[in-house]
């Protein structure tokens, strides 16, 4: 047995051959059991598509790099639970493309961050996030107040978001534009916005009514986040009591 076996090691080519069946066996056994099962994200009621307003907050978090001090991960521990809410599943990052899930925390983990704070808490934190935590490392974004948003190209997000999976329909692509300005305008009606997104928050985000800043739609994606699932209606075993 242990002769033959010299055989394989003195043998570079045999050996690596003889590795590869092995390494793809074990794969095969892990891979082939995915293959028979339609999905492996399990449904929660609650998740939707990010409304237009919230989905340009997101591409601004991605541009600002807010993912490199911040994760939006929960990990299924217990003090991280008791700090920042339920663990995270997998169906509330379905529709991320990226997915923001971060490797590191500088600052605390934002998955459930939504409703957490007011608008105008994040507004003053963001702008200069001293003057309500006065130990803050984080830099300040001053400059996102003073800019307009533009989304003029909203529309096509969705499309482009459509094409990965993300379930907008025809009449949330048509009405993206409108629903984008909707929702941060304290005066607009807001029915269908929210009849095609459940929940969202609307009305003034950023303190200034009369522009809509790349403020406006940063918080209002802060303020979206881990409120869109509700845990007491989910399955059984949810560690939160
Ligand atoms: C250099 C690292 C760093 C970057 C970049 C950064 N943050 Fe922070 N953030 C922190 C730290 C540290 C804290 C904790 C202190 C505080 O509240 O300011 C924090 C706190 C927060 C909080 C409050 C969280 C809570 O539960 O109290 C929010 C919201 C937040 N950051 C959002 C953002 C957003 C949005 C961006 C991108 C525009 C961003 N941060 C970029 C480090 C960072």
């Amino acid at each position: 047995m242990f002769i033959k076996h010299s055989i394989i090691e003195r043998n570079a080519i045999l050996m690596g051959v003889l590795t590869l069946i092995t390494v793809a066996i074990g794969g095969l056994v892990e891979i082939v059991p995915l293959f028979t099962i339609e999905t492996t994200i399990e449904k929660v009621q609650g998740m939707r598509p990010y409304s237009p307003l919230e989905l340009a907050g997101r591409n601004i978090y991605i541009r600002e790099g807010c993912y490199v001090c911040h994760s939006q991960q929960i990990r299924p521990l217990r003090d991280e639970v008791e700090r920042y809410g339920h663990y995270s599943l997998a169906a509330e990052s379905m529709y991320d493309h990226p997915f923001q899930w971060g490797s590191k925390r500088t600052g605390p983990d934002l998955a459930r961050v939504g409703g957490k704070y007011s608008n105008e808490w994040h507004a003053a934190h963001l702008i200069d996030p001293r003057s309500v935590v006065p130990e803050s490392i984080m830099p300040g974004y001053a400059f996102m107040a003073e800019r307009s948003l533009q989304m003029a190209d909203v529309a096509d997000h969705l499309k482009a978001l459509r094409v990965v999976g993300v379930p907008y329909s025809d009449e949330m692509v048509a009405q993206a534009k409108a629903d984008l300005a909707a929702q941060a305008d304290p005066d607009a009606d807001t029915d269908g916005l929210l009849k095609r997104y459940p929940k969202a928050k609307t009305g003034d985000f950023d303190g200034n009514p009369a522009r809509l800043t790349e403020l406006d739609a940063l918080i209002a994606y802060l303020q979206m986040l881990g409120t869109l699932v509700e845990f007491d209606k989910v399955q059984p075993g949810s560690l939160r009591q």
